[in-house]
Order: C-alpha cells, then sequence, then structure tokens
C-alpha cells in the first residue's frame, strides 16, 4: 500500500502505525518523497521555515496555470508564502476568530432548515450545508447560496491531481462566476457581512490593496470549507454505523455532538495527509533534505501516535487533552477549525433530529477517490435486517 491508496481504505491506521515504528520521517524511494508519520516530525515539517507549501518552480500546478481558476489559485494564502499569505492571513484569521459562536450556531440551524431533506440526503448534509453556512457568513444571500454550493464543489476539483480535462473545465467556469459573485457583493457595501467588513477594515487589508487577493480569499474559504467538512460530517457518519451505541448517547445528551465530531477529527480525520516542498537544504528529526525534495505529511498517522494521543486506536468521546494534526499545525494552521466543528455538530444533531426514534439507518460505503481527503459517499441499506 501507499500513504495516497491508505487514504481511502476500510482502515488505513494500522498501514500507518507500521510506517511510525520504521521511522517517524522516511525517505520512500519508490514514491520519491519523505513521509513524515510521528507526530513529532509532522509538527517539525509543518512549522518549518524552509518546507513551503508549493514548489519553488511551480506556484500554480501547470494544468491549471493559464486559467481563471489558476488566477484564483495562485492567490490563496493556503498555496502561498511571504506576503501573500500574511496578508491573507492576518486580515482573515480575526475576522473568523472573532465570530460569535451563538450567531453562527443561528446561522447554522437556520441553513438546516432550509434544507429540502438533511435527514436523507447526506449529500446536502455534508456538502451543501458547510459552503452555505460559510457563504451566509461572508454576507451571500439566501437565493444565491446554492448555486455558490455547487460552483464550489466544481471549483475543488481543480485542487485535485485526478481531475480530468471536463472537471478542470467546469473548475475555470466555477472561478469565473464566483469571482463575479464575489465582484458584485464587494461593489454592495449594504450587503456586507460583519464578517467581510472586518476583512475589509483590517489594516492588512489597506496593506494588501489587492481586490483580486481579497475576492480569491474568499472564495478560498469556500473552497476550504467544502470537502474538508463534508469528510468531517461524513466520517462522523460512520462512527455513529460503527458504534451504534452512540446514536443513544446522542439522543439522550445532544450536547456531547460537539464531543463526537471533535473526537472523530482525530480518530478519522477528513484531510487524511498534506504536502511540504523543501525550498533549502535543512534537517528535521535527524534527517538532512535537500532543496527541491518534497514531504507527504501524514496528519491521520500523527492524530494516532501514542506519544501525542495515549491509547489512539480507542474511540473516547471525553479523551483528555486530545491532540489533533488533521487542521495542519504551524503557520497554515487551518482558521476554520471551530466554525468547521460547530457546523459538524449541529449536522450531526439535524441528522439525528429526522431519524426514527427506534432504529437508526443502516448505511453502506465506500471512500470517494481522493489521495488526500477521506470523504466517504454512502447508499443506504435497504435489505430487510434479520
Ligand atoms: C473539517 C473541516 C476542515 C478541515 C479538516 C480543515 C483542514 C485544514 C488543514 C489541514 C489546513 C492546512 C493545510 C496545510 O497546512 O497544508 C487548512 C487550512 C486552511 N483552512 Fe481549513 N479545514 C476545515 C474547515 C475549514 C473551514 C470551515 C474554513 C473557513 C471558514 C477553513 C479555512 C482554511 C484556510 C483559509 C486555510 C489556509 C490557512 C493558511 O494557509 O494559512 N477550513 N484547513
Amino acid at each position: 500500500m501507499t500513504p495516497f491508496e491508505a487514504v481511502t481504505q476500510a482502515d488505513p491506521y494500522v498501514y500507518y502505525a507500521g510506517l511510525r515504528q520504521q521511522s517517524g520521517l522516511l525517505f520512500d524511494p519508490h514514491l520519491g518523497v519523505w513521509i513524515a508519520s510521528s507526530a513529532n516530525a509532522v509538527d517539525a515539517v509543518l512549522r518549518h521555515p524552509d518546507c513551503r507549501v508549493r514548489p519553488l518552480n511551480e506556484p500554480v500546478p501547470s494544468a491549471i496555470a493559464q486559467s481563471a481558476a489558476g488566477r484564483v489559485f495562485g492567490r490563496l494564502m493556503r498555496m502561498n508564502e511571504g506576503a501573500r499569505h500574511l496578508c491573507a492571513k492576518m486580515a482573515i484569521e480575526p475576522a473568523l476568530a472573532a465570530v460569535d459562536p451563538q450567531g453562527f450556531a443561528g446561522i447554522v440551524s437556520r441553513v438546516v432548515e432550509g434544507l429540502e431533506n438533511p435527514g436523507d440526503d447526506l449529500d446536502e448534509l455534508m456538502f451543501t450545508l458547510p459552503v452555505c453556512v460559510i457563504a451566509s457568513l461572508i454576507g451571500i444571500r439566501s437565493c444565491q447560496r446554492r448555486e455558490v454550493a455547487r460552483l464550489t464543489r466544481d471549483f475543488v476539483a481543480c485542487l485535485s491531481p485526478l481531475s480530468d480535462d471536463s472537471q478542470l473545465g467546469k473548475a475555470n467556469s466555477a472561478a469565473t462566476r464566483l469571482s463575479q459573485v464575489f465582484s458584485e457583493l464587494l461593489n454592495n457595501d449594504a450587503e456586507a457581512s460583519r464578517l467581510l467588513s472586518a476583512v475589509r477594515n483590517s489594516d492588512e487589508t489597506h496593506a494588501w490593496e489587492d481586490r483580486d487577493g481579497l475576492i480569491a480569499n474568499l472564495i478560498g474559504l469556500l473552497s476550504q470549507t467544502c470537502e474538508a467538512t463534508a469528510g468531517l460530517i461524513g466520517n462522523s457518519l460512520v462512527a455513529l454505523q460503527r458504534l451504534p451505541e452512540l446514536v443513544e448517547t446522542l439522543r439522550a445528551t445532544p450536547l456531547l455532538a460537539a464531543a463526537l465530531v471533535a473526537e472523530v477529527a482525530r480518530f478519522d480525520p477528513a484531510v487524511q495527509n498534506t504536502r511540504r516542498f523543501v525550498a533549502k537544504r535543512c534537517t528535521i528529526e535527524g534527517s538532512v533534505l535537500e532543496a527541491g525534495d518534497s514531504v507527504l505529511v501524514l496528519l491521520a498517522s500523527a492524530n494516532r501516535d501514542p506519544g501525542a494521543n495515549p491509547d489512539p486506536d480507542s474511540f473516547l468521546l471525553n479523551r483528555p487533552e486530545r491532540r489533533t494534526f488533521g487542521f495542519g499545525s504551524g503557520r497554515h494552521a487551518c482558521p476554520g477549525r471551530q466554525l468547521a466543528m460547530c457546523i459538524a455538530a449541529e449536522a450531526m444533531l439535524a441528522w439525528l433530529h429526522r431519524q426514527p426514534a427506534v432504529s437508526a439507518p443502516v448505511y453502506r460505503w465506500r471512500y470517494r477517490p481522493s489521495l488526500n481527503g477521506r470523504i466517504p459517499q454512502f447508499e443506504q441499506d435497504r435489505r430487510p435486517q434479520s
């Protein structure tokens, strides 16, 4: 197995444990990449100043470099270092951190109420809900949010090396249309949400003075939300299938939905790995990495490192001092973590609320093709239960 194949296996965690036993940071001669699998190595790579988010010679993947999707990609803080990263980060991160949790929970509930069938249509719950919530937070009108959610799903295809020409074409059209939607929003001061005003009024945005950069990073908030939060919701549903007693626990104490998604984010995370590219010769955990090397950073493996989380293979709602690497760490750590957890917890409650009191449905699932995202695709098992 390779770490890319592991992402969509039923249980990749035994394989990750084997890698950690060999070495927390090892070079795989077949794949030609370093693999960081221990908590210490993952954290060290993510925090290292010479480990960059993109290769120096390819800031934008060549397949999209000359396209609208590429122009958005090239401005995303997630895909940049230096000023382009910092300016966007310093404008957006404090604005997200200042979102009032109660007000946000209210937005999530209103969006849930507007979904057609969040109990049965798991695609709506996993993909449409999270993007609509963040779109609403940014100030997109309710009549436009579904279109924005659909476009965001099309756009994120440009982030995957598995996408074909037709998907890249749709990603391009989506980038163009999303840029238009946000441009109209920025022209209309009366509709600015509190979040958007906070981003626009931050000192950093003045230093930044780049409207295209702002638009790209607003699209970035939606694209970062889309598949990752779908995975967190989907993997929480998987946890309820594997541990059905948790369904009763949640029905009795709905407040535990937050603890459920927090443990799922550690135990079976949506983002299993990320990449770094070495810009300068450096030494990490005793190994010398050369400029031009690349590192596959196994976030999901670090979560199961007993040095970070004792008894890592047990699913514990009340796990003390949980350490979770699935939202990254260091300068590119996810600024949407709390919002994502809140959306996923509310999604679980919405799902539970719509299930019959006597028995929760039984699903079969497989994982959507991906090299880094663990996102289940469900089918309800309609066979009569014995
Ligand atoms: C379960 C849901 C989510 C997961 C698992 C997740 C995971 C991550 C990870 C692993 C990274 C770092 C990638 C790297 O360093 O290579 C990241 C970055 C980022 N995430 Fe999230 N994320 C989630 C939801 C969200 C949401 C809801 C938002 C926005 C509202 C968001 C916004 C961002 C942004 C803007 C970055 C780039 C940060 C930077 O480069 O400084 N994420 N996320």
